[in-house]
């Protein structure tokens, strides 16, 4: 028969878990988020806007990361991590040189993500930290909105096209100036964009240059048609005033807005017709004239019912 333990009284209890704040938004380490995110119904984070972060969505709508090797570079507090794992990837990876551990941890818990988290550290270090099985390759790499950030951006994509696994895709975005050449612009006193950490901003050019000098292929996978496209222009209420908000402002260009039910039929970059299966779905051609929004409805061929 055993002896029963008499209970350490000496040796404190460890504190119960902390609980989140998310019924208190307005708590301090609430603040300041990169990505909106939706937490629990109706507790979204307060992230910002910013127009990088939807070339980076589409472009990785359109890769297969199924049973893919994924790292995220600049993770932030991870949503492009979520999305890869969300799509069944093998393993993920998110990094970023700024921790960010207490809102990543909420982010994890809350949409009940697995993905790695490595950060605090800088770039140099990252790939022996993440490495597994003797490789830090991995298929499938995002590297958004860090570039101008890199006092010396050429080293940061080399390290970073360092860990992309021969054949693997590079899903790199950054800001770049539209100038003919290949000059690399210095942000020099806010020149080009605010001061805040954001140094170099290469032409077109110049960064096409580069990527293929790094031997990577650059995909024509945007941009492929003229001028910019608004989708669920009557779907979402956010979406009419939003387009309107880039257009005035400059950040967009002209382009289409297409209400659900609809599609618009290019051929040869040019538009062929407007077609829609839902009774009264509208497109339009959405421009700026003498600063004022411009709808130019299009005419819509009413598809039979199937
Ligand atoms: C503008 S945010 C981009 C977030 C996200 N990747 C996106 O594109 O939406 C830039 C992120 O990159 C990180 N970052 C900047 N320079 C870095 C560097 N040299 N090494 C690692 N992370 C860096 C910052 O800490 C920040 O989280």
């Amino acid at each position: 028969m055993g002896s029963v333990k008499e209970p350490d009284t000496t040796q404190k209890p460890p504190p119960p878990p902390r609980p989140l704040p998310l019924s208190d938004p307005t708590a301090s380490w609430f603040q300041d988020w990169y990505y909106k995110i939706e937490l629990e119904p109706s507790v979204v984070t307060d992230g910002k806007d910013y127009l990088g972060q939807i070339p980076i969505r589409l472009l990785l709508r359109g890769i297969d990361v199924a049973g893919q090797r994924c790292l995220d570079v600049g993770a932030m507090e991870g949503v492009m991590s979520i999305l890869m794992e969300r799509r069944q990837a093998a393993r993920v990876v998110a990094y970023d040189r700024m921790p960010n551990d207490e809102k990543v941890k909420t982010v994890r818990e809350k949409l009940g993500a697995k993905f790695e988290y490595v950060a605090g550290m800088e770039l140099p270090d990252m790939p022996q930290a993440v490495s597994r099985d003797g490789s830090s390759l991995f298929d499938v790499v995002v590297c958004g909105g860090l570039l101008y950030h890199a006092f010396d951006p050429l080293t940061a994509l080399c390290r970073v096209r360092g860990m992309v696994r021969p054949g693997g895709v590079l899903l790199l975005e950054t800001a770049a100036v539209l100038e003919e050449g290949y000059g690399m612009y210095f942000n020099a006193e806010g020149a080009i964009y605010n001061a805040c950490s954001n140094f170099w901003f290469p032409s077109v050019g110049c960064l096409d240059y580069l990527v293929r000098y790094l031997r990577l292929r650059p995909l024509d996978c945007m941009s492929f048609l003229p001028g910019s496209c608004c989708p669920h222009y009557d779907g979402e209420a956010e979406r009419r005033p939003a387009y309107h908000a880039y257009l005035e402002s400059g950040d967009i260009k002209p382009g289409y807005a297409i209400e659900d039910g609809a599609a618009a039929h290019f051929r040869h970059g040019r538009l062929e017709r407007v077609v829609s299966k839902r009774a009264g779905a509208k497109a339009y051609y959405v421009s700026i004239d003498k600063g004022t929004v411009n709808e130019r409805a299009l005419d819509v061929t009413q598809l039979p019912a199937a």
